[in-house]
């Protein structure tokens, strides 16, 4: 049976019961009466929303980097300074706050010494992913050249107005490289050689880098270590680090799913040296990837995945019911962490999440782990990121895996061609909860019920997230259901609605995605609200995310 692990050493080494929607409108309630209810308590502030849950990852693997971010300075494709102009443009417009990179597993065999310096200095190696890659991809998918290093990068999350995460190498590169690379970003301009050798480049400022992750999933491709082992690597890479100053957000390589004892172990290995190794971490990297949809026959990597195209009914409520375990995971997760942490100084980084279907469903053919999302994975993602803005006290970053041409992607680009994917246009309609303050919000609707393989299942009805910003309440909902109307009447227990609309991206077809030929195929659409008699009634289509933007008076 093949684990996801395994498939990563590689690189080293509606429903029965429910029809598929009809491509007719849907239908509509037989009365008018609400079936749901959204009620806010302004009383029961949870905690600010970091904007940085609304985070990316971009790894060099496939196409993310090359072709997607990287064009080239010559490119004939619009481009600042060799980075794809419409994709800067499209991440300023949903204020993406960070990007992690170089990896994910990459990051474990990359030796940032050779991204600096001239570019036609700078060496080819084999990339991490080369024996995935398949014969017909281009060179530099296969064989890094290294024209992206870390100036590049940087400049790249500059021109975007985000923050870099960088994931430094523990399971080929010492230590001591590491505090090097930090050395390099962040020593101030002409105060060591490294600092010389980057103004050298053009970039006599600091980067002051903030964000590093010490190794990518620890516990697999990067180094197979145990949890107690990574916790000695841990101690070792972090006892001393070049801080010019700032102070360093250092993510641990957290577990895999709920692997609740990975956590539990390395923090146990990490406090035999004293409760204050704790303060050296400032966030605990969490992955979760939704890719069975086998629906409970099979625990197998390749053989519980699913088609990123092709599905009915079933397949949809089962990949948003596997990425519904994430809030149990950041409870789960927490609770241990309570243990070794009872202030919990220390939060979760969610570094890697989204849908992971098998291969078939690429735009550009060959591209490795590209898939087309589609509207469930837009459904996915707005209920992800609901359960994060739910938990603001836990989690102080996530990053959605990946930013382009790979998995759970915001955004498609091959050559001259570019596209926002559905899940794209969810970080777009979400956007204005970064650095919202959460507040509760109860959700009441009907269960949903599906027949899954002849045995009675469930899923919630209707769910979401709120948070206000002054007199800006933002409320995004999700409606699961493939078939039913949800008509919820909205209440603000502590505040009055001077003014609202809603947002909202669905369509008769749960399949809709888009193209390079049809950009626009699937597009948040927004009306005004009115008030009915004091009260705020809304109606959520099937297959629904939305985004409701109330002025308070
Ligand atoms: O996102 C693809 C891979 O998934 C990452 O490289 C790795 O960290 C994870 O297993």
């Amino acid at each position: 049976m093949m684990q996801r692990r395994e498939f990563l050493k590689k690189g080293m080494v509606g429903t029965a019961g429910l029809m598929l929607s009809p491509k007719s409108a849907w239908p509509m309630p037989a009365s008018r009466t609400a079936d749901s209810r959204i009620e806010v308590l302004f009383d029961e502030p949870i905690g600010t929303i970091s904007p940085n849950i609304y985070g990316h990852f971009a790894e060099n693997l496939g196409g993310v980097l090359y072709d997607g971010i990287w064009v080239g300075e010559n490119s004939r494709v619009p481009n600042i300074d060799g980075l794809r102009k419409e994709l800067i443009e499209h991440m300023r417009k949903i204020k993406a706050p960070v990007i992690r990179y170089p990896g994910g597993c990459f990051a474990d065999s990359y030796d940032w010494r050779d991204g600096i310096g001239p570019a036609d200095k700078r060496p080819r190696r084999t990339n991490f992913w080369a024996n995935a890659e398949s014969e017909k991809v281009p060179p530099n998918h296969r064989y890094d050249p290294n024209a992206v290093g870390t100036n590049e990068f940087v400049h790249f999350c500059k021109l975007i107005g985000a923050e870099p995460y960088l994931a430094a190498n523990v399971r080929s590169l010492s230590a001591e490289a590491f505090q090097q690379w930090v050395e390099y970003c962040n020593s101030p301009a002409g105060s060591t050689t490294l600092a010389d050798t980057r103004a050298a480049a053009g970039y006599a400022e600091p980067f002051r880098v903030k964000y590093w992750g010490v190794g990518n999933e620890s516990w697999g491709c990067g180094g197979e270590f145990t949890a107690q082992e990574y916790a000695v690597e841990f101690r070792r890479f972090t006892a001393w680090l070049p801080s010019f100053g700032d102070n360093l957000s250092l993510i641990a390589s957290g577990p895999n799913t709920d692997d609740w004892t990975w956590t539990r172990e390395f923090l146990t290995e990490l406090g035999r040296k004293g409760p204050g190794q704790l303060r050296r971490i400032y966030g605990m990297a969490l992955h979760h990837y939704a890719w069975n949809l086998s629906r409970g026959k099979t625990q197998n990597w390749e053989a519980g995945k699913g088609d990123a195209l092709k599905f009915d009914d079933v397949d949809w409520y089962e990949l948003l019911r596997e990425g519904d375990r994430m809030e149990g995971l950041v409870t789960g997760h927490w609770q241990v962490l309570s243990e070794f942490d009872r202030e919990h100084r220390v939060k979760l980084v969610v570094d890697e999440w989204g849908p992971w279907y098998r291969p078939g469903s690429e735009a550009t053919p060959g591209n490795l782990l590209e898939q087309i999302p589609t509207l469930r994975d837009a459904v996915f993602s707005g209920m992800t990121l609901d359960i994060f803005n739910r938990q603001p006290e836990k989690i102080a970053m996530a990053n959605c895996a990946q930013l382009i041409n790979c998995l759970n992607n915001l955004y498609l680009a091959h050559e001259d061609r570019f596209v926002v994917t559905p899940v794209g246009r969810v970080f777009e309609l979400y956007a204005s909860h970064q650095g919202g303050n959460a507040l509760r919000t109860i959700f009441s609707a009907p269960t949903l019920h599906y027949d899954r393989d002849g045995k009675p299942a469930t899923f919630w009805g209707l769910r979401g997230s709120t948070s206000v910003r002054d007199k800006n309440l933002t409320i995004t909902v999700v409606n699961p259901s493939t078939s039913d109307l949800r008509l919820a009447e909205v209440v603000l227990r502590g505040a009055t609605v001077k003014s609202a609309t809603l947002s909202w991206m669905s369509d008769p077809d749960i399949h809709a995605h888009n193209t390079f030929e049809r950009r626009e195929a699937v597009m948040p659409q927004t009306k005004s609200l009115s008030l009915s008699g004091g009260a705020l009634m809304v109606e959520f289509p099937p297959a629904c995310v939305a985004a409701m933007n109330i002025q308070l008076s």
